[in-house]
């Protein structure tokens, strides 16, 4: 087998030359496994093919990708162009295409390949920016990649070539994978491996609209277990691997598979609407990657409401009280012209408990001229964290914050905090109550789970979470009120009795 030969020699030089020389130049290995469902992935079967490996190591995608070639007779004339910019691994990169070669021609084939000792990025610079233009003849069949991850800074050259997409600091990898969606011929395909982070968040919105506006995506397979994907390397991030089309035409499902590891035994996999991934008609074209049924259902819910935090009149910040900031203005101890500061630890079950007896952060912030600028109205809001630990079961918790329980005029809302406000008004109890058993439901702290690998609550993503209508929400609020409870189970319970019943009985009659 090609692949595991080539693997056998880069675990060789993964040994020689050490995991921290790799790391700066964003080198990590892909093992066989994942190499050979990348290229099981290929959907090609002309007579001839034009292929990029970019960023190519030591050739372990090519050589999975003519593997498969092998294994499936239709082509026969193979071109291989290959970009790399690493000098050490250049030797071995010509060793294991030349033995790439050498197999595929015993069998009948012809291989011309090119190693570009070049920087992918800067070379195609002047096609990037349309000073340079490529026959259909020298784009590519087939990009397969498993580009470097690096953060670089908005100064460097590669993100000046590219900076249509760059907004704030870039990782090169999503500029590999723009790049390559340019290389491709109408209807070519690639197949990369990457870091699932550019599938949300803000920092990613140049570049999803560039890319899921040039190609389609068909597949995309996710890992439930982020330990173990580079094997050697230990890479702790959340990968995927994902296949699309280059062209405009709608498709209508993609294929979506997950396994444990990188051993690839698929335990999920399912055709799910496009929509219910990527809802092109959306600003930020955030994409959701459900990995079990009950995720497709619940995503299939969410997605049938109408509006957002946003459009209903609301709005999620963050609190405005850096503490290392406002050093003057926090207090230990209360004073005459104090008001609560208040922070994740005055979290009890959902609601505020304020003071707390020990506290290893200031409770107290002066409410005088100086401080105006980082104090609120104290109105009702529902406070959300910003941070909570992988450990920890839920990303989104909130609790909530009854004006009518301080009796200051103002309150500090520290910065580790969100908090969602009425923007016109005050938030009357069934709006507060009704937001939330939306948002203590494990409905919402699923999607965002779905929508975000992160463990942070980022207020763009939560503005942008589909929500029902006020009307709904006002009626969640009063059933939660009616209970007496305000536990996630009850807020689940209110949520399936008011959408779900009907569907799943539907279902079940069906
Ligand atoms: C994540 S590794 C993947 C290697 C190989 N494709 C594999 O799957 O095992 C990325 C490779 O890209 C190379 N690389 C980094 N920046 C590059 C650039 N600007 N142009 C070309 N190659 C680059 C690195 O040296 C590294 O070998």
């Amino acid at each position: 087998m090609l692949v595991n030969q080539i693997y056998d020699k880069t675990i060789d030089y993964g040994k020689r030359v050490g995991k921290n020389i790799r790391k700066k130049i964003g080198q990590f290995f892909t093992p066989p496994s994942i190499a050979n469902f990348m290229a099981s992935l290929m959907d090609y079967n002309q007579s001839s093919i034009r292929i990029l490996d970019t960023g190519a190591g030591t050739g372990i995608l090519a050589g999975g990708l003519c593997q498969r070639i092998l294994e499936h007779n239709t082509i026969t004339h193979i071109h291989i162009d290959l970009y790399e910019n690493d000098e050490n691994v250049l030797p071995l990169l010509r060793e294991n295409m030349e033995l790439i070669r050498t197999v595929l021609e015993q069998n009948g084939k012809t291989v011309i390949y090119t190693i570009y000792d070049q920087n992918f990025i800067l070379s195609n610079d002047d096609f990037w920016n349309g000073r340079e233009e490529k026959s259909e003849e020298e784009l590519y069949d087939v990009i397969i990649s498993n580009p470097p991850y690096k953060k670089i800074a908005k100064a460097e050259p590669e993100s000046v070539v590219m900076s249509s997409i760059v907004h704030g600091q870039p990782n090169i990898y999503f500029l590999f994978m723009a790049m390559a969606a340019k290389l491709l011929k109408p209807n070519g395909e690639m197949i990369f491996i990457t870091p699932r982070s550019f599938t949300s968040g803000l920092y990613f919105r140049k570049f999803r609209e560039y890319f899921l506006n040039t190609v389609r995506l068909t597949n995309i397979h996710l890992f439930h277990s982020r330990l173990d994907v580079f094997e050697g390397d230990k890479v702790l991030q959340e990968a995927i691997v994902l296949r699309a089309i280059k062209t405009t035409e709608v498709t209508d499902m993609i294929t979506i598979s997950a396994s444990e590891n990188m051993y690839m035994e698929e335990n999920f996999i399912q055709q799910v609407p496009y929509g219910t991934v990527v809802d092109m008609d959306s600003d930020n074209l955030f994409m959701l990657i459900p990995s079990t049924i009950e995720e497709i259902e619940l995503l299939t819910l969410v997605h049938s409401w109408e509006y957002n935090l946003i459009s209903l009149g609301f709005r999620l910040k963050t609190g405005p009280v850096v503490d290392f900031r406002a050093l003057d203005l926090i207090k230990e101890v209360p004073e005459e012209n104090t008001v609560p500061l208040l922070w994740a630890n005055h979290f009890i079950n959902n609601r505020i408990s304020f003071p707390v007896p020990v506290s290893k952060n200031p409770q107290y912030i002066v409410d005088t001229e100086e401080s105006q600028s980082v104090l609120l109205d104290s109105k009702n809001y529902l406070l959300v964290k910003r941070f909570t630990s992988k450990e920890e079961r839920r990303r989104v918790q909130c609790s909530l914050y009854f004006a009518d329980d301080f009796v200051n005029a103002k309150v500090g809302i520290e910065n580790h905090l969100n908090y969602i406000t009425k923007l016109e008004g005050e938030m009357i109890k069934e709006e507060m109550y009704g937001l939330f058993v939306l948002f203590n439901s494990s409905y919402i702290d699923t999607y965002y789970r779905i929508l975000n690998g992160s463990t942070q609550v980022n207020a763009t993503e939560v503005n942008a979470i589909p929500l029902p209508s006020l009307n709904d929400i006002k009626r969640m609020g009063k059933r939660i009120l009616e209970t007496n409870s305000i536990t996630t189970e009850t807020c689940d319970t209110i949520i399936e009795e008011m959408f779900l019943v009907n569907t799943r009985q539907g279902r079940n009659a069906g």
